[in-house]
Formats: C-alpha cells, sequence, structure tokens
C-alpha cells in the first residue's frame, strides 16, 4: 500500500511509519516538524507543511504525485491545558487540518483514511467505556476530535469515504528508546520527573469507589498503538463509513500501582504522597476493546511493566543525548 502519514515523524506517527516501512509499504511523512523531528524516521521521505490552512491543493498533488492509496492522519495539537488557553487555536489546528486533507483526499480519489480520536471524546464517563457510550468532551482538546470525527462522518455519506476513527486512551512507552514521548504530560513523566527532583509522586485521590481507591485507567504501549492502525488499514470496510473503534488494552491500571511500578522500575526509594482529588477525574476509565478485536483480530501484547521500562529506558537515552551535547 502507498500511505500519506501527517504528523508521521511525532510520537505515535514515527512508530507507526517505520511500522508500515518495514512491512514493505511506501510512506510518505507531511508534517511541519515543531513538535516532530525527521530523525526519527531515518530512510522515510518527508514534506514539511503544516496543514492546518489552505494546504489541500498541496496535498493533493502530494496525492497524486505519490499516487496514495490511504492516509494516515495524527498531525494535531494535543495538550489539553492549552487547548483551554488557546481553543479557537486548536479547532483551526485539528479541526482545520482534517477538512484540508479531507478535501484533498476527495479530489485525488483517494478512498481510505485513519483518524487519530481520543478517549477524551468521552469527557467524564467513568468504567468500562464501549464506543457505544455518549461523547460529551470536557474540553476543546477533545471537542476536536469529536467536531473531527463528526466531520469525516459526513464525508463518508457524501463520497466513498472508508475511515476509521481510533479512540486511543492513555498511550505510553517507547518502541525504541530513540521514539519515546519528549512532549508527554501525563502520570509516567510527570512522576520521573518528580523522582528525577527527588520529590514524592504525588497521587491525587485515595477515596474514589475503585479496588485501591485511587483512579483507574488504561495505559496501552505505544507500539501496539501503532500496530492497530496497520491492522485497520489492512480490514477497512468496503462500504462507505466513518468506523468508531477503542484502542487500549481492557485491563485497568490504578493509580497506585502505576506509581509504584514506575518507582520499582527507577530504583527509587520515595514513596507516594496522597493529595486531594482533582475535579473532573473520573473513577475509572477503561476501553472496552471487543469491536476493534472482532474488526482485525488486533489485541495488545506489551504490558504495563513494559510501558515503563520501555519510557524509563527512552527517558535515560534524551538525559544521556543532552548530556553529551
Ligand atoms: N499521545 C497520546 O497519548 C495520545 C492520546 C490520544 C490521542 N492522541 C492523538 O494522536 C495523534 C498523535 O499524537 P502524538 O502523541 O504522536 O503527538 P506528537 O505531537 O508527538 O505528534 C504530532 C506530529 O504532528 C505534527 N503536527 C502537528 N500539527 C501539525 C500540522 N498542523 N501540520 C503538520 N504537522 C503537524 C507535529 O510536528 C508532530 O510531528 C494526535 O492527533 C493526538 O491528538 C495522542
Amino acid at each position: 500500500m502507498r500511505v500519506l502519514v501527517t504528523g508521521g515523524a511525532g510520537y505515535i506517527g514515527a512508530h507507526t511509519s517505520r511500522l508500515l516501512a518495514a512491512r514493505g509499504d511506501y510512506v510518505l511523512v507531511v508534517d511541519d516538524l515543531v513538535t516532530g523531528s525527521a530523525d526519527r524516521i531515518p530512510g522515510i521521505p518527508v514534506v514539511t507543511l503544516n496543514i492546518a490552512n489552505g494546504s489541500a491543493e498541496q496535498l493533493e498533488s502530494l496525492m497524486r504525485e505519490h499516487r496514495i492509496d490511504a492516509v494516515i492522519h495524527f498531525a494535531a495539537q494535543k495538550q489539553v491545558g492549552e487547548s483551554v488557553a488557546k481553543p479557537a487555536w486548536y479547532y483551526e489546528q485539528n479541526v482545520g487540518s482534517v477538512a484540508q486533507l479531507l478535501l484533498a483526499m476527495e479530489r485525488a480519489s483517494v478512498h481510505k483514511l485513519v483518524f487519530s480520536s481520543s478517549a477524551a471524546v468521552y469527557g467524564e464517563a467513568s468504567g468500562i467505556i464501549t464506543e457505544e457510550a455518549s461523547a460529551n468532551p470536557i474540553n476543546p482538546y477533545g471537542a476536536t476530535k469529536l467536531v473531527a470525527e463528526q466531520l469525516i462522518s459526513a464525508c463518508a455519506r457524501s463520497w466513498p469515504l472508508r475511515a476509521a476513527s481510533l479512540r486511543y486512551f492513555n498511550v505510553g512507552g517507547a518502541g525504541v528508546p530513540e521514539l519515546g514521548d519528549t512532549q508527554a504530560l501525563n502520570l509516567i513523566p510527570i512522576c520521573f520527573e518528580q523522582i528525577a527532583a527527588h520529590k514524592s509522586p504525588l497521587i491525587f485521590g485515595d477515596d474514589y469507589d475503585t479496588a485501591d481507591g485511587t483512579c483507574v485507567r488504561d495505559y496501552v504501549h505505544v507500539s501496539d498503538v501503532a500496530d492497530a492502525h496497520l491492522a485497520v488499514l489492512d480490514v477497512l470496510p468496503s462500504e462507505p463509513g466513518n468506523e468508531v473503534l477503542n484502542i487500549g488494552t481492557g485491563i485497568g491500571t490504578s493509580v497506585r500501582d502505576m506509581v509504584d511500578a514506575i518507582l520499582e522500575v527507577t530504583a527509587s526509594e520515595l514513596s507516594a504522597e496522597v493529595r486531594e482529588r482533582r475535579a473532573g477525574d473520573p473513577a475509572a476509565v477503561v476501553g472496552a476493546v471487543d469491536r476493534m478485536r472482532e474488526l482485525t483480530g488486533w489485541s495488545a501484547r506489551y504490558s504495563v511493566a513494559d510501558i515503563v521500562e520501555s519510557a524509563w529506558a527512552s527517558r535515560q537515552y534524551f538525559e544521556a543525548r543532552a548530556a553529551s551535547s
């Protein structure tokens, strides 16, 4: 297959682009290289372009010139806090890029799309969440993902677009140390930072209705997430539509268990410190992944220990690189 990957120089995009290239697919990456880096994908052609505004014509030419069969769209802004501070810019970037891409795909007759959505579309839903759960995002980031999904569905009703929107749960780890996420603002890197500063990792609330009282989340290894894209690309239904699929493990891990795993991997003698609950944190958010398994046969292979160990190895790799430069 000949695949155009937007955001292919980023964290999940680089893992996926490398997997596609390794199995013999032709890969063309389009990325503005603001957070991404071409070093992550040696040997894969990269076109440097911000696709959020006025890019449809150039994207159409690239699709024609490179005889593209399918698009995987990762390029987006992904920081929830920043989206609250700059909502219009988040819509411009995250929805604008999808609109430009769809205009180009329709004109170039490229009919297959896999889109990076997010479990953020579920908002404060709690428990084991199926794709049927109502989507009520509680921040502009999640809202941009939902609007983009709706735009894709509308196009699939208007021209023969065969799409899938993948709602990732908590992505972590690294397939190889140099592909780790250097931008992440979630539990694992925040705990690493605390430990590096000789401060206790923080747990917000231990009085939730869960087994150990702390929040429960679904952590999925980035290599599994990358693999899921290949699996979906291979089985996109022949009918037009937008298949919404959860990408997680279906297994919940408590914040307490995660922090303990992090303390163990980092050989830290610190212990966790419990603080008050934060507003808006649902007790448990775990993805039901039956639909993805039934459609593609895919399921996650890596454990929480694999995620933490590989994230730690990646952090050490970047620290060593910074120290030697
Ligand atoms: N990492 C996660 O935990 C997570 C969870 C749910 C959903 N997602 C979604 O997955 C996708 C990939 O996330 P990631 O973690 O790899 O992020 P990332 O920031 O590492 O990668 C995004 C890439 O897209 C590029 N980019 C951003 N905006 C662009 C634009 N307008 N034009 C061209 N290139 C642009 C960046 O330079 C970067 O290389 C995003 O859509 C994100 O919202 C990520």
